[in-house]
């Protein structure tokens, strides 16, 4: 393969964490350049696109003014919910049994499990989502679709099959055994595997015993390199459920410590109401979370303090939680975060909310060497953006007397008709 490209446009890249306190907003610049692309690759970043002969004969593209930064990464989502987000009136564990689990139980069935999955990845890349950390059905068939259907496409994935051997209805349970195999056996077959990265996922310390999460540290200690997800004290009634349920933890996070399910490259989803202790561990460790801002309004679930895990040293991703979440867009899930940010006391700035949808996110998977920004050595995964897709947005933009009130409208009231064009390593899909 040599494909080389030059992308051309107003070029948004982070060479520095936005929430850090001397963060000069101002040096942020867009200013148009070139993105020299080979073989799905940035190689280099310019101001024009004559200087390198070995890109005379590249496709070039011009996206004029439109902004182009690194593709979104969503880090908390459930594919297999696709089909049944926003659905009416109830909170969490309502909420899974009444909507979530029925439709899992259908993902036993490879042909529906590939639907799906198809479906979800089309959603996902027509707002600009690049790669995304999913959660799976129990059901090892549903992860088989899902790494197909991104590998179809060649993106950066993060996924693994759910793990449940309790308080799950029948058809919807493993066992600690089968889920230490089964998850093995995937981990074999995808870990590493062109873009494919393998999530170890028991769902949440309710729906597992504790045979099965010991049965899942001892897998994700022998295979370090493997992502673990699940979900951490989302509810205040789940919080309770899990005390009744783990009478010896400390707290919700020890019910995973406790069985070697806490550490770097744990990523940890919702994270809302969690103690000192708790916020105290996931920083030692250097663990992640996912604010997962649509599904925490509409599930009823709690305000995430961005600023504080940030200030904590906890790395926050940025997630739909499609579909607890109510959304397939993370312009949306950025709009939901500033306003969470905002009934907390604090605004977040645009550019903290783009970095917190790529780069934060990014590095939440622990690919930030990958994905999640532009520059050289980063794949060509890229989202360009019009900042005046609709009438509405373009008199505010119009306005706009630098570029992060230019942005800032379409972060708030943008939806896929912002999304002017998704690359996935340099392909326009
Ligand atoms: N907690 C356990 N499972 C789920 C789920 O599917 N969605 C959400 N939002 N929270 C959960
Ligand atoms: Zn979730």
């Amino acid at each position: 393969m040599n494909d080389r490209k030059i992308i051309k446009g107003r070029v948004l890249s982070f060479s520095d964490n936005p929430f850090n306190h001397y963060f000069n907003f101002e040096l942020l610049s867009i200013d148009i350049k070139c993105i020299y692309v080979k073989n799905g690759q940035i190689e280099f970043i310019d101001d024009t696109p004559d200087l390198n002969p070995e890109y005379e004969n590249a496709e070039r593209i011009d996206h004029g003014d439109y902004v182009i930064m690194a593709g979104f990464v969503d880090a908390h989502v459930h594919y297999p919910q696709t089909a049944i987000i926003a659905s009416w009136g109830k909170r969490l564990i309502d909420w899974l049994n009444t909507y979530t689990f029925p439709e899992e139980m259908r993902f036993g069935d490879a042909e529906y499990a590939a639907e799906i999955a198809g479906r979800y990845i089309e959603f996902a890349l027509r707002n600009g989502t690049t790669s995304m950390a999913s959660y799976c059905t129990i059901h090892p068939e549903s992860v088989e679709a899902f790494f197909t259907a991104a590998a179809d496409r060649n993106m950066c994935v993060a996924a693994g099959k759910t793990c449940m051997d309790r308080n799950a209805p029948v058809g919807l349970r493993d066992t600690a055994k089968s889920a230490y195999d089964d998850s093995k056996a995937l981990i074999e077959r995808w870990q590493g595997h062109g873009r494919a990265h393998y999530a170890i996922t028991p769902r949440f310390s309710p729906t597992s015993t504790p045979e099965q999460l010991e049965a899942l540290g001892a897998l994700w200690s022998e295979h370090p390199e493997c992502l673990m997800q699940t979900h951490l004290s989302e509810q205040t009634d789940e919080i309770v459920w899990v005390r009744e349920l783990f009478p010896d933890a400390r707290d919700y996070l020890d019910t995973y410590e406790t069985f070697g399910l806490l550490g770097e490259r744990g990523l940890y989803g919702h994270a809302i109401h969690l103690e000192p202790r708790e916020m105290d561990r996931l920083a030692e460790v250097g663990a992640s979370v996912a604010h997962c801002p649509t599904s925490n309004t509409f599930i009823g679930s709690g305000l995430f303090n961005t600023a504080g895990m940030m200030a904590r040293g906890i790395n926050p991703g940025l997630a739909t939680d499609t579909g607890g979440g109510s959304s397939f867009s993370m312009l949306s899930t950025m709009a939901a975060a500033y306003e969470i940010a905002q009934l907390r006391g604090v605004a977040l700035h645009p550019a903290q909310l783009l970095w917190l949808a790529t780069c934060g996110s990014a590095r939440a998977l622990y690919l930030d060497d990958q994905i999640g920004n532009i520059a050289p050595g980063m794949a060509a995964d890229m989202v360009v953006l019009n900042l005046a897709s609709t009438p509405e947005i373009a008199q505010r933009s119009a306005r706009a007397e630098d570029v992060w009130e230019e942005i800032f409208p379409t972060i708030m009231m943008g939806d896929d008709r912002a999304i002017a064009a998704t690359y996935v390593a340099g392909q326009k899909v």
